[in-house]
């Protein structure tokens, strides 16, 4: 007969049966709202079952009341008592216990991930996004730390939605670890499914690089938004290649987790920024970090400031207080001319507290959620369609709006705003404004593979980073294409721009060949003992990896942007060639069902062994993206696969399509069944 006796007595790596002591929470710390809870009675019991079969049956007694006061109160079992009472943030690799190099790292990224200056409510596991978790749950998070101190360097451990299955003997070159976040059955794959899936404690929504274990804090975006914006500048205002934003305005919305990364760019590209954000505590943040350099909730004095910067030409990045929905309102009632105009607001989950709606402070927002989800749903809605009517106004004015992969226009389609459709019925032909990735990203830089590499040095020494710097400088040619001058320029002033929150990490958007040679000059460098070992990885919106419609895939258009074969085919190709983490998740930054999405983590720990994976994982991983737009007749991705199966003589070979004759479509279909 199984009892819990003999069910402990079969596992040496288990939760102790020490009660922990309940925590207390700080003040000033964000705490997510109360989630959505929707549970039947029979649910919901099974949802305390789910929680306690993480811990011995001596606990239950006290923990199954704690469990459920935490599910009625907070719409999750967040497993508080299990919470590390010591502050959580990536400390140096050999400071943590581990059999293996990648065991440690591991704990490195997850503990960097939660860390109080970087999470967005780190007491619920949310490091960015809303909802991005690392894992379900506290109990969760302690049997992983335990799993990977037990992990040696010829097993894989296996989590699916942050529950560790177990480790399972694989081989030296086989992933150390491979995650799933939130997939679910077709039928079942809908924001309402998963929501009761993840209150009953089986699913979690691991955003990108939350439950990817490789986000690196906000610069992990400062560098694509920088991009995004300039290049945005050079398209649709005339600037130069060489040239910056000086005397241009760019206004949005959000001082979260990414959207946070805006004044930054902003002020990298030398223009000037206006960034609404309704929670002051966010402000308060970015502004410490010396992310956004004013602030104010006063709109006049918002944009007499803004005026002044752009006349003078010199950059300046305002916070404003309040919403942003008052700030466009303001700016069209005002005629101001805005030139570029964004969002990035949380959309891709605007009923979960994602988008404050107009008229309500945060605070009114928070409460509101929790007591009357039914009326806070009706003001998203409204307070949506009147947003789109203002950014409407204003691109009829000249401003140039570009929906920032927060699913800003499918969440205003979804209020009811129908007009945002092309079709003005449904999504199927896309939207009337462009996203950052029709317009810039895609052509401009996914489509030759440039995308968001990144790296941690583990020493947690600032001067590692500066010599992975300065190697990765080396390995740039700036005179090979306008990207590699701006990558060039970015790395170069990097540390001047003091961007590292978190653990010693920086971002460079690089293309296939340029993340392999920096991989292997870095893996040198370990194994010469320049620097302490290395974690390589990247954000999952990039070139390779994502599947997602309404963002990464957006201009992929042969049809194929509703299939998800290619970010599958990724996650198991990277596996295949032995990257140390693969991930696989659902929703990503637009929403449970909208995307699929994945990413990887490679520990460099100098060896030869990592120098093969290297050579063949991170072409791969990145080609694969670049394969696919090619063969959706991408024309700058067409131009680089060709330019790919050259250099790569036989060893790579990629299909590329033949381009049919647009007028011989038109008259084979006119003269059909003529
Ligand atoms: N473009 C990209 O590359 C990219 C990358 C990552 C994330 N995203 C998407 O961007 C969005 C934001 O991400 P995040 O990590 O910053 O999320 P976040 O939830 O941490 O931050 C969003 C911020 O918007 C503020 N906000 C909400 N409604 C507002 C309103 N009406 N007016 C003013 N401020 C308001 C919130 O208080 C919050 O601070 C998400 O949807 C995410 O998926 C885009």
């Amino acid at each position: 007969m199984i009892n819990n006796s003999y069910i402990s007595d079969a596992m040496t790596i288990k939760l102790d049966n020490k009660l922990p002591d309940y925590p207390t929470f700080k003040e000033g710390i964000r705490r997510a709202p109360k989630r959505e809870l929707n549970l039947t009675e029979r649910e919901i019991k099974l949802a305390l079952k789910n929680a306690l079969r993480y811990v011995p049956e001596e606990l239950h007694d006290v923990l199954a009341p704690e469990f459920l006061e935490e599910l009625m109160t907070r719409g999750r079992i967040y497993g508080y008592r299990f919470m590390p009472k010591d502050r959580i943030y990536g400390k140096p690799i050999d400071e943590y216990k581990g059999k293996c190099v990648e065991g440690k790292a591991f704990q490195v990224m997850i503990d960097n991930n939660l860390d109080h200056a970087i999470a967005l409510y780190p007491y619920e596991l949310v490091t960015y996004g809303e909802t991005g978790q690392v894992c379900q749950n506290w109990m969760q998070y302690q049997l992983i730390k335990k799993y990977l101190e037990q992990l040696t360097d010829e097993q894989t451990l296996v989590v699916m939605s942050g529950h560790p299955m177990g480790l399972f003997k694989s081989h030296k070159t086989s992933p150390r670890v491979t995650i799933t976040n939130g997939l679910m059955i077709g039928m079942f794959d809908n924001p309402h499914d998963w929501a009761n899936a993840t209150a009953m404690g089986v699913s979690n929504y691991g955003q990108m690089t939350a439950g990817g274990w490789m986000y690196i804090g906000p610069q992990g975006i400062v560098h694509g938004t920088f991009n995004t914006l300039l290049n945005a500048g050079r398209k649709v205002l005339g600037i130069a290649a060489d040239g910056d934003l000086a005397g241009h305005l760019f206004v949005t919305s959000g001082l979260g987790g990414m959207s946070g990364a805006q004044p930054k760019a902003i002020e990298i590209a030398n223009g000037v920024g206006i960034v609404a954000e309704v929670d002051y505590s966010r402000i308060v943040t970015r502004y410490e970090q010396g992310w956004v350099s004013k602030i104010s909730s006063n709109l006049e004095e918002v944009f007499a400031l803004s005026k002044e910067y752009m006349n003078k030409k010199q950059t300046i990045s305002i916070a404003y207080h309040g919403n942003i929905v008052d700030l466009l309102e303001y700016a069209v009632n005002n005629n101001v001319k805005i030139d570029l105009l964004s969002d990035q607001t949380s959309c891709h989950a605007p009923y979960d507290g994602g988008y404050c709606p107009q008229g309500l402070s945060f605070a009114e927002r928070t409460d509101m959620i929790a007591n009357n989800k039914h009326k806070f749903e009706e003001l998203v809605n409204i307070s949506l369609r009147h947003h789109f009517e203002l950014v409407k106004a204003l691109v009829d004015k000249g401003t140039y709006f570009f929906d920032y992969g927060n699913a800003f226009m499918k969440a205003c389609f979804d209020a009811g705003a129908k007009e945002i459709a092309k079709n003005g019925v449904d999504t199927s032909e896309g939207f009337i404004f462009p996203s950052y990735v029709e317009d810039i990203m895609g052509p401009m830089l996914f489509d030759y593979g440039y995308g968001p590499f990144r790296w941690c040095c583990l020493s947690g020494k600032a001067e590692d980073l500066r010599k992975t710097d300065h190697a990765a400088m080396e390995i740039i040619n700036p005179n090979r294409r306008g990207q590699d001058r701006d990558n060039y320029i970015w790395i170069r002033d990097a540390e001047k721009n003091k961007l590292v929150v978190g653990t010693q990490c920086r971002i460079l958007y690089q293309d296939a060949l340029g993340r392999r040679d920096i991989a292997l000059k870095f893996n040198e460098m370990v194994r010469n003992g320049d620097i302490g070992p290395v974690m390589l990885g990247r954000d999952h919106h990039d070139t390779g990896g994502t599947d997602s419609p309404f963002r990464e895939t957006s201009s992929v258009y042969d049809g194929s942007n509703v299939t998800a074969d290619m970010a599958v085919q990724c996650y198991v190709g990277n596996a295949a060639r032995g990257m140390s983490l693969v991930a696989l998740h659902n929703g990503g930054g637009v929403g449970i069902s909208k995307s699929i999405n994945g990413g990887f983590g490679m520990v460099l720990d100098g060896s030869a062994r990592v120098d093969e994976i290297l050579r063949k994982a991170i072409p791969w991983d990145t080609m694969v993206g670049v394969s696919r737009r090619s063969w959706s007749r991408c024309e700058n991705s067409i131009e680089t696969t060709i330019e790919y199966n050259k250099i790569t003589n036989g060893e790579d070979h990629i299909t590329i399509p033949y381009v049919a004759n647009n007028d011989l479509i038109e008259k084979t279909f006119k003269n059909y069944g003529k």
